[in-house]
């Protein structure tokens, strides 16, 4: 058994390590200078008590994107100077996000204890390469992101580090093999265990779905599918659960092989990004492959997230977790004795409240940020939950789940076909999405992003929008001098939440405007970026006249996206005429 010792590094702060919506994200160049990873882990493990540490597991993985190899190495080292007794590792580097809170909380070690926590490398759906994006974050013992009380601590102490702890005599460890390797340290024996990414997830998943009912549906000839993972993590576990477990045909995965830089491409699954996937549902610009699949998805780098397609049509994510929770009752056997209540992000749209009020449910609208449904789940009060950012989950884990996401729609829609696999036509996603708007009424929605713009514009944009608050009269001249036909503006604030389980109050979380009509327009910064600003505008407009759900969506909410522009003055303060991205 190798033997190590514990060295202590001298080191200076870095300007700058302050984890965002979720964890730290930079450059790979930032990460790659001297210290600059070794900074953030050890005030990551000085935020921690000693009882989270000492002696304990901890899971090391992520979307193997670039710089993961180097990364998970000196994160061992540190691990074992520390006084961790135990990392984790996902074979290659990789786990997918929900299978990293899966594992914290089902995979149980040899001597018979769970991991305390985790590291988890990724910077989700920024591209990765030298030249692009990493990311770390550490989730807690409940699988979820660390609450902000010690993002912030882990923040205050990146700005007065003066050294590390590191093992620099450990070897590098071989995390190709699955298999343990031992090491004798000050504090005893230090193991490191490589272990297969999908195991523990795989087990999960058939606890909560039927798979032998997603199974009939994808071996009925009429049904086809698709699943794109853009070259995330995610293609490890769609070989292994659509393919292996579900009977899928291999042909049906498209970028499947994990890639450092995602091939070159931004692994976040929209209708701009995800190009192949679009084209092939007979969403794309040119419609040249003849019969799109019945139903089509896509991940992003660290399959969290997902969009769902179904033959020449789009689900809005808003529009998805409203229909999944109309639906996971009867559908999923997970949620067969009802939900606990459901909850979405301020900014997506309010389908999930109509679902709620009808079926009677608790719910909760909280900032943007997963984190957030997080303490609502650990205190039993909500199971299903969704945002407009392409997330959707459930309290199965405590990070939203691609996989999942993919799963219940399945299941969806092998129970509305149960009967019908041998003969009739079959129900396609746009039969449910449409019958869905026709219970409920439909939520037209989207979102125009502009991404890395000038953070000092963008903080203007964001300052004149909230001045503006105060004069609705004002607002509303501005509003009718675009075109008249808009509602009038009945309120407008800034977002703030109370925390109903531990008073924690978060503020600034978004600029909103609400009109008489029930539409609404909302406006945020990005948390996730690593580079200038990303201004986000959402637009949503409610009907529930069922002559007039079935219009273009763009062009049913063309006065509203032009009320939004004229109310931000977006070209003024960001010199940009279009967006660079719509949702
Ligand atoms: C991550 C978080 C989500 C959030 C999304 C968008 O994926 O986990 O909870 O909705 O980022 O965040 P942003 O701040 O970029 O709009
Ligand atoms: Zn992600």
């Amino acid at each position: 058994m190798a033997t190590f010792k514990v060295s202590r590094i001298q080191t200076k702060p870095y300007d700058g390590q302050k984890p965002g919506t979720s964890g730290l994200r930079k450059k790979v160049k930032v990460f790659a200078q001297p210290h600059y990873l070794e900074n953030f882990v050890q005030c990551t493990f000085n935020a921690l008590t000693a009882d989270r540490i000492k002696g304990k597991t901890l899971v090391v993985s992520g979307d193997g994107r670039y710089y993961s190899e180097e990364a998970i190495q000196i994160i061992i080292k540190m691990s074992a100077a520390n006084g961790v007794k135990c990392v984790w590792v996902g074979q290659n580097t990789l786990l997918a996000t929900p299978a990293v809170s899966a594992v914290i909380r089902e995979r149980v070690g040899k001597d018979g204890s769970k991991a305390s926590g985790a590291f988890i490398l990724t910077a989700s759906h920024n591209p990765g390469g030298p030249n692009e994006d990493f990311g770390i974050k550490y989730n807690m013992e409940n699988g979820g992101p660390a609450p902000e009380g010690v993002t912030d601590k882990i923040y205050e102490n990146t700005t007065t580090i003066n050294e590390y702890l590191t093992a620099e005599d450990l070897p590098d460890v071989d995390i190709s093999k699955v298999g343990t390797t031992s090491f004798s340290g000050p504090d005893g024996k230090f193991e490191v265990e490589v272990f297969d990414s999908t195991d523990t997830y795989v087990k999960l998943m058939k606890s909560i779905f039927d798979f032998e009912a997603i199974k009939k549906l994808l071996s009925c000839p009429k049904f086809t599918f698709c699943y794109d993972a853009l070259h995330g993590v995610a293609g490890v576990y769609a070989k292994r659960i659509f393919v292996e477990e579900l009977g899928a045909n291999e042909s049906s995965l498209l970028n499947c092989t994990p890639k450092k830089d995602f091939g070159g491409g931004h692994p976040d699954p929209n209708l701009t990004y995800a190009k192949e996937l679009v084209q092939r549902m007979g969403l794309g610009k040119s419609n040249t492959e003849g019969e799109p699949p019945e139903f089509g998805a896509a991940a992003d780098g660290d399959a969290d997230r997902n969009m769902v397609l179904g033959k020449r049509f789009f689900v809005t994510p808003s529009d998805s977790v409203a229909i999944i929770a109309a639906n996971a009752v009867e559908a999923i056997p997970y949620f067969s004795g009802g939900l606990k209540g459901v909850a979405r992000s301020m900014p997506t749209s309010a389908a999930l409240d109509v679902v709620a009020k009808a079926l009677n449910l608790k719910f909760f609208e909280v900032p943007t940020g997963w984190k957030f449904f997080g303490n609502l789940m650990d205190a039993g009060l909500c199971s299903v939950c969704g945002e407009e950012s392409f997330g959707t989950g459930s309290d199965h884990v405590r990070e939203k789940d691609g996989i999942w996401a993919v799963l219940a729609w399945l299941s969806i829609l092998g129970q509305k076909n149960k009967d019908k696999l041998n003969g009739e036509n079959l129900v396609t996603v746009e039969d449910i999405v449409r019958q869905h708007w026709v219970t409920y009424g439909r939520h037209y929605y989207t979102r125009y992003d502009y991404e890395n713009v000038d953070a000092g514009g963008a903080k203007e944009l964001m300052a004149n929008l909230v001045n503006l608050q105060s004069d609705l009269s004002e607002v509303n001249k501005i509003v009718k001098g675009v075109n008249s036909a808009v509602a009038n503006v009945k309120s407008a604030d800034e977002f703030q939440y109370t925390d109903p389980v531990d008073g924690s109050v978060s503020k600034h979380q978004g600029i909103r405007y609400l009109f008489e009509d029930g539409s609404r327009l909302v406006f945020r910064l990005s948390g996730t970026g690593s580079e200038g600003a990303t201004v986000r505008v959402y637009i949503e407009q409610y009907e529930n006249d069922s002559s007039k759900i079935s219009r273009d969506s763009q062009e049913a909410l063309k006065p509203l996206v032009d009320v939004a522009l004229k109310l931000s003055k977006m070209q003024e303060f960001t010199g940009r005429s279009e967006p660079t991205v719509i949702t």
